[in-house]
């Protein structure tokens, strides 16, 4: 009688935690928005390789276009939502968002025209611009040696994308509160806003985004580095200041960079200057594993800002015209 009863407790303990794990793999593959992970598995089912061939081969040509290629997806997201409107080119009747000053430094846009081609060659019309910025970030990530990821796919291509909508990007001016809430408004945490600025461990900012910190004394920033700014605006407004001492690989140095006053961006050391997020930067330098684990989580939940689904968008031949 008490076996009996033991084993229909640990039966329904079972069941229990098979629905439970159904649901939870459920929402993980079809994810909340109708995005899936397989959702190119049938209708072109090597796209996940096409895009990371590509990626990984411009990569070894030139491994700077991993940054770029990340805040290219960073920058379609929050504008109109990741529907790769900051592919569109420009027209006689419209300039479109990568024309905008905050887009000017944008790069990498042949790694996803070369991509596309290969997909429209493969399996014509089926495959997203805006699924192909969302992968080729995840790859240039991984070939930077951050965390391995997997992204739901699915998104539509927009049919806007105007140059006034760019001035919903964050400036690199912004204190914590405007950095808060500008992630805010998109539905992001303090803590996921601060772990999406680690994307700073890739790449570069030009002096024009940080010459303003130098006219002043500034107490956050350290005294040395400084100099290092002075001397890399030396050369000019466009010339290059790696944000860690490590460009092209994805750590967290950015985060322990922060730590010794020696961020590149104003928005980058107020993250450490700020109590509200202090705890975070720190939390992030001392603990790489929880870095990458946050960032990803991030990313995923980045590449899911607005999308477009169903006759809400299209699958652009082009990824620099609307059909
Ligand atoms: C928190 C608010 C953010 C601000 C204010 C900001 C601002 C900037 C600025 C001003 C630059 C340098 C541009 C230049 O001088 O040419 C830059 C570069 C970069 N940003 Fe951000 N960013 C932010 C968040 C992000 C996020 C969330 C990502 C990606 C998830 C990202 C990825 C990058 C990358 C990878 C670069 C280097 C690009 C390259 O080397 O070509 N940024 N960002």
């Amino acid at each position: 009688m008490v076996l009996n009863l033991v084993k229909m407790i640990t039966m329904a303990n079972m069941l229990s935690m098979f629905i439970l794990m159904e649901v939870v793999a459920g929402g993980f593959r079809f994810g909340v928005d109708g995005l899936r992970m397989d959702y190119y598995i049938m209708s072109c089912p090597f796209a996940e390789s096409i895009v990371k061939n590509t990626v990984n081969r411009a990569l070894q040509d030139d491994p700077t276009l991993a940054a770029a290629l990340v805040r290219m997806h960073f920058h379609d997201c929050f504008i109109e939502g990741c529907d790769g409107s900051i592919l569109i080119d420009s027209t006689k009747d419209n300039t479109a968002e990568k024309d905008s000053p905050g887009n000017l430094s944008l790069r990498g846009y042949e790694v996803i025209d070369d991509a596309k081609e290969q997909l429209e060659d493969q399996c014509p019309g089926i495959v997203s611009c805006a699924d192909i910025v969302a992968m080729a970030a995840r790859d240039a990530i991984f070939w930077s040696e951050g965390p391995v990821y997997d992204i739901p796919k699915g998104r539509k291509d927009g049919r806007r994308s105007k140059i006034e909508d760019t001035i919903n990007l964050p400036f690199p001016t912004f204190n914590t509160s405007e950095l808060i809430s500008a992630f805010g408004k998109r539905g992001f945490t303090a803590q996921e806003m601060v772990a999406l600025s680690g994307a700073h461990t890739l790449g570069v900012a030009r002096c024009s985004s940080f010459k303003n910190r130098l006219s002043n004394a500034d107490a956050n920033l350290d005294s040395e580095f400084a100099k290092t700014l002075s001397k890399t605006c030396s050369a000019g407004d466009n010339a290059e200041q790696p944000f860690d001492a490590t460009q092209n690989t994805f750590d967290n140095f950015y985060f322990n960079a922060l730590i010794r006053k020696s961020g590149v961006l104003f928005s980058d050391q107020v993250l450490y200057t700020t109590p509200r997020t202090r705890n975070i930067v720190y939390g992030y330098a001392m603990n790489q594993a929880m870095f990458f684990f946050d960032f990803q989580q991030a990313m995923v939940k980045m590449g899911k800002v607005d999308v477009k689904e169903g006759s809400n968008g299209e699958v652009r031949q082009n990824c620099r015209k609307i059909n």
